[in-house]
């Protein structure tokens, strides 16, 4: 694992899109892994400051977001369909029929989660994932448990997520108890991974997913298998490394 600490969120989120970037430049058909939540906002500005600016165009990237809350249509504002919309690609030249969030209203469960499972792998898998992280260590919505799923499945959100996420929804009773994420095959099958971390909230949960054992209770601990993971944090993030 590779740890980057920035002076500030702006300088992370620069040094994401500068990964990103390479990961266009190096192959502009790539495939983009994308996160959604108040981390990578930054992150999505700047990439969209560097497509004005004609740095970085987008016509033959694919992307593929990490997860959607269940029972949410995709034109419910809190959905992550919208959110990606609203705060990325409406801004990008990116072709529709490109971009892929997971359904939050599927018919068949299972065999949506295969299906999406396999336009990853029928697109050449994923060469660049964003994550963030939640404070209980969460990647996706893969939570703690004592087991973990590979592929892409429909999840309980633990108690802590749900009140972590309540300060999107009008009250914590409307925040969807359950959500279809990718499973950790998935998300460590990509070929490389930023990790983005920023602020006092994440600061104990980063210290831990360096320095704690490999656990199913710290589903971000398994990102030390991987061979190309960059940690990408803040100052304030950083406070309790050594
Ligand atoms: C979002 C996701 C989640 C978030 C995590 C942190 O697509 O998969 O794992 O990255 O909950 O959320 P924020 O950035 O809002 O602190």
């Amino acid at each position: 694992v590779k740890l980057w600490i920035g002076e500030h969120a702006q300088a992370v989120a620069e040094h994401a899109v500068d990964l990103i970037e390479q990961t266009i430049k190096g192959k502009p058909a790539c495939v983009l892994g994308l996160a959604t939540g108040s981390t990578p906002l930054k992150t999505y500005q700047e990439m969209i400051r560097r497509y004005r600016e004609g740095r970085l165009d987008f016509s033959q990237v694919t992307t593929f977001n990490l997860d959607e809350y269940y029972g949410l249509d995709e034109r419910h504002p809190q959905s992550y369909h919208y959110f990606m919309y609203e705060n990325l690609f409406r801004y990008i030249n990116i072709p529709r029929e490109r971009i892929h969030i997971p359904c939050g209203t599927p018919q068949d469960i299972e065999a949506y989660c295969r299906h999406y499972d396999q336009r990853i792998a029928e697109s050449g898998g994923i060469d660049l994932q964003l994550l963030g992280i939640g404070p209980n260590g969460h990647i996706g919505f893969n939570e703690p448990a004592d087991e973990l799923q590979a592929g892409t499945h429909l999840v309980r959100l633990t108690e802590d997520t749900i009140q972590a996420n309540a300060r999107f929804f009008p009250s914590i009773d409307d925040v969807p108890r359950q959500a279809i994420t990718m499973g950790m095959k998935t998300i460590l099958s990509a070929r490389k991974i930023i990790l983005l971390a920023e602020g006092e909230g994440k600061a104990m949960i980063i210290k831990k997913l360096l320095e704690s054992a490999i656990t199913t209770q710290l589903p971000a601990s398994f990102l030390r298998l991987h061979p190309d993971v960059t940690i990408l944090i803040d100052r304030e993030a950083a406070k309790y490394l050594p």
